[in-house]
């Protein structure tokens, strides 16, 4: 059986279910999910309306599925739809919470609690957040996310060398600066207004997934809204489930994933890490006849050493591996090997690593 058709045959995939999270959440199979985005009610406790200077009404977030009557209502909530999701990670799987101040720190209180290991929070900054109308607080100009694996153990996924690549070739920082949901983006209803008073930006998501998932990976918003979790999942060729209460959200999610096409293969796959590709000890080339015992290979500089029938070289007194002996004859406290050392070919100089390039692609 393919990993995929075990999870088929588990797991409601790409599609988007009805009904309460925490309950539907129990009923799916535990450790079945490799990553969950929740963007969870507020409880913003809005009170009263809210207008602009021009005494135009806000259009706030104060919905019924965002009121709850107490803080402790709230905390009984999170504890349940967390531990919900906990159950339902692989070993290795992680989640990211998005709230702001009224949530965040609750949630972040409890994902510890439960035994979840924070990985990162993430500060989105908007870079054009709503002013503060009535000029009494600071701008509320960002979200916070929280990154966690399921636990301490986790061998969680973290695409470095892919966030590294779309940030330019510089590391990604823990903060974000992206736009909220404005435009062509933000789904209306068919009065012209907004289908959802929080739908999160695409960007984010991107990042997100990306990120933190590989292609065929499971995905679950158990707070779907308008489907912007699913939207990404499905342009990036990773499997989503979603789960909301409300139904002319589902529907509005489900006309939006209906558009939405995967990006093919060759441009899905993501730069990745050196780290990540499988290790190849010299000495295998060795044995696979590649090199031979008494071939000479050359440095940068001239240097020159033999290799050994046990994948060593030596060079003069210098003897050891091909990073030592490179090492030993640069005086340098290190050297890379594989980048190092060349030898040649039919009057061509060429570089062990490109031996180590052809067993890996036999690997793959
Ligand atoms: C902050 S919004 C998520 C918006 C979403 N990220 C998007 O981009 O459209 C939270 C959503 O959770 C849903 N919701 C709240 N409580 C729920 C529950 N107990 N079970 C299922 N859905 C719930 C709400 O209807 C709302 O659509």
């Amino acid at each position: 059986m393919t990993k995929n058709s075990t999870k088929a045959a588990v797991l409601p995939l790409n599609q988007i279910l009805a009904g309460d999270s925490i309950e539907v959440m129990n009923s799916l199979p535990e450790a079945s999910v490799d990553l969950i985005f929740a963007d969870p009610p507020y409880n913003l406790q809005l009170k009263g309306d809210l207008h602009r200077p021009d005494n135009s009404k806000v259009d706030a977030v104060d919905d019924h599925w965002d009121q709850f009557a107490s803080f402790r209502i709230y905390d009984e909530f999170t504890r349940a739809w967390l531990a919900a999701a906990r159950r339902l990670l692989k070993p290795n799987g992680a989640i990211w919470v998005i709230g702001s101040y009224h949530n965040v720190f609750r949630m972040g209180a409890e994902i510890q609690n439960q035994g979840y290991w924070i990985l990162n929070d993430v500060v989105w900054r908007k870079s054009n957040p709503m002013p503060n109308f009535r000029g009494k607080r600071l701008t509320n100009a960002h979200e916070t996310l929280i990154w966690a694996s399921k636990s301490e153990d986790s061998k969680y996924t973290f695409n470095y060398e892919a966030l590294k690549a779309l940030n330019e070739g510089v590391q990604m920082r823990s903060d974000w600066v992206l736009p909220i949901c404005t435009g062509h983006e933000r789904l209306k209803d068919e009065n012209g207004d907004k289908a959802h008073p929080t739908q999160k930006p695409e960007a984010l998501l991107h990042r997100v997934i990306l990120g933190t998932t590989n292609p065929g990976d499971v995905v679950l918003d158990p707070f779907f809204g308008t489907g912007t979790t699913g939207a990404v999942a499905k342009m990036l060729g990773r499997d989503y489930i979603g789960i909301e209460r409300e139904t002319s959200y589902r529907t509005a999610a489900e006309k939006r994933l209906a558009k939405i096409r995967k990006f093919d293969k060759e441009t899905l796959s993501v730069s990745t890490s050196k780290r990540a590709e499988p290790r190849v000890p010299f000495g295998q080339l060795v044995e696979r006849g590649m090199l031979r015992p008494g071939e000479v290979l050359v440095g940068p500089r001239g240097h020159v050493a033999k290799v050994r029938a046990d994948g060593t070289l030596i060079s003069g007194e210098a003897k050891g591996s091909i990073h030592q002996v490179g090492a030993a004859l640069e005086h340098a406290p290190s050297c890379n090997g594989w980048t190092y050392w060349h030898f040649k070919r039919e009057g061509k100089t060429v570089s062990i690593d490109v031996l180590r390039q052809q067993i890996r692609a036999e690997m793959t």
